[in-house]
C-alpha cells in the first residue's frame, strides 16, 4: 500500500513509518519539522515538509494513497494549559483539514494517534473504551474532539472512510536501528516524560529526578502508569490498517470508527520506573519527592482487551527493564 504518515519525523510517527517500510509499504511523511527531526524520517520514506493542513490536499490529491496514519500533533499537556490556541488550531483545525482532504480524495483508511488523556481522572481501572471521557487538560480535550470528528466523518462517508483511533497510554522505549539505520527514540526539545528525564540523570545531564508526589493512594504512594514499548505501539498501527482493509470487519459494526486503547495492562509506579533505570544504567539516580503535578491522575492503566480481540494485537516488549534498556541504548547513543 501507499501510506501517508503525518508527524513521521517525530517519535511515534518515525517508528510507525519504519515499521510500515519494513512491512513493504510505500511511505510518504508529512511533517513541518517544528518538533520533529529531518534525520528521524526513515530512509526510504519521502518527506513532504509542511503543515498538514497546507499540504494534505496536494499529497492526497496526487492519487494512489491507500491510507493515512495521523500522528502529527502538539502534545505537551502543560503547554496546552497556557497556549490553548496552539492546541485547538494545531490539533483540531489541522485534523479537520486532513479529514476534508481524505473525503475529497476518497482515501479509505485513517489511523489516528489518540490518547489516554481523553479519559481524564478514571473512575475504574483498568480503563476500557466505554469509560467516561472527561479530559482534565486542553491537550486531551483536543484529541477527544478529533476522535468525535473522525466518528462523524466516517459515519457520513457511507462506507468510503473507515478509521481506527488508538488511545496510547505511556509510550516509551526506542526502536533499534537495523543494518546501520539510526535508532529512533524520544528527542523532545522540551522533555517532560518520566523515563527520558530519569535517564538524563544517569547521563549526567541533570542532577536528580523530581518525583511528583508520594502521597497518592497507590502501593508506594507514587503515580502508576502503563508503559507501552513504541515498537508494540507501531505494530498496532499496522494491524489497524489491515483491519480497515477487511470488508465486514468489526470497524464496520462500529459505524466505521473503532476506538482502541493501547497499553500493556500492567501499571508501574514512578519509584518502580526509577528502580528499573538504576538496574539498567548502574547509576544511583538520586530522586527527590516534590509536590504533585497539576492535572496528574494517580493511576492510569489500560484495558487493551479490545485491541487484542479486534486487531489481534499482542504486545511483546512488556518487561519494564527491557523498555528502559531500549530507551537507555538510544539516549546513550545520542549522547556520545
Ligand atoms: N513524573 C515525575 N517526575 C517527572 C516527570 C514525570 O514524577 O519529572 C511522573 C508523573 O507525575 C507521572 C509519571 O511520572 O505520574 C509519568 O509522567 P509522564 O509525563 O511521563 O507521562 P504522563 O502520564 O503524564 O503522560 C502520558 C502521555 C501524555 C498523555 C498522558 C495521559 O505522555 O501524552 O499520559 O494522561 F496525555
Amino acid at each position: 500500500m501507499t501510506l501517508v504518515v503525518t508527524g513521521g519525523a517525530g517519535y511515534v510517527g518515525s517508528v510507525c513509518a519504519q515499521h510500515l517500510l519494513d512491512a513493504g509499504h510505500d511511505v510518504v511523511v508529512i511533517d513541518d519539522l517544528s518538533t520533529g527531526h529531518r534525520d528521524a524520517v526513515p530512509a526510504g520514506a519521502r518527506l513532504v515538509e509542511g503543515d498538514v493542513a497546507a499540504v494534505a490536499d496536494e499529497v492526497l490529491g496526487a492519487g494512489g494513497v491507500d491510507g493515512v496514519v495521523h500522528c502529527a500533533a502538539r502534545s505537551l499537556v502543560g503547554e496546552s494549559a497556557v497556549e490553548p490556541a496552539k492546541y485547538w488550531h494545531g490539533n483540531v483545525v489541522t485534523s479537520i483539514a486532513l479529514l476534508d482532504a481524505l473525503r475529497r480524495h476518497r482515501v479509505p483508511r485513517l489511523v489516528f494517534s489518540s490518547t489516554a488523556a481523553t479519559y481524564g481522572e478514571p473512575e475504574t481501572s483498568p480503563i476500557t473504551e466505554d469509560a467516561a471521557t472527561r479530559p482534565t487538560n486542553t491537550y486531551g480535550a483536543t484529541k477527544l474532539a478529533i476522535d468525535h470528528a473522525i466518528g462523524t466523518y466516517a459515519a457520513a462517508s457511507q462506507g468510503e472512510l473507515a478509521a481506527v483511533s488508538l488511545r496510547y497510554f505511556n509510550v516509551a522505549g526506542a526502536h533499534a536501528g537495523a543494518g546501520g539505520a539510526p535508532a529512533l527514540g524520544e528527542r523532545h526539545a522540551v522533555e517532560t516524560h518520566l523515563i527520558p528525564l530519569v535517564l538524563q540523570v544517569a547521563l549526567g545531564q541533570r542532577e536528580e529526578i523530581a518525583v511528583f508526589g508520594d502521597d497518592w493512594p497507590t502501593p508506594d504512594g507514587t503515580c502508576v502508569r502503563d508503559y507501552i514499548h513504541v515498537d508494540d505501539l507501531a505494530e498496532a498501527h499496522l494491524l489497524a490498517l489491515d483491519l480497515l482493509g477487511q470488508a465486514g470487519a468489526a470497524v464496520a459494526e462500529a459505524g466505521g470508527h473503532l476506538v482502541c486503547n493501547l497499553g500493556n495492562g500492567t501499571g508501574f509506579s514512578v519509584f518502580e520506573v526509577i528502580e528499573a533505570c538504576r538496574r539498567v544504567t548502574g547509576h544511583p539516580i538520586p530522586a527527590r519527592v516534590a509536590p504533585r503535578r497539576t492535572g496528574d491522575p494517580g493511576v492510569l492503566v489500560a484495558s487493551s482487551a479490545r485491541a487484542r480481540a479486534e486487531l489481534g494485537w499482542k504486545p511483546t516488549h512488556t518487561d519494564l527493564d527491557g523498555i528502559v534498556a531500549d530507551a537507555w541504548a538510544f539516549a546513550r547513543g545520542r549522547a556520545t
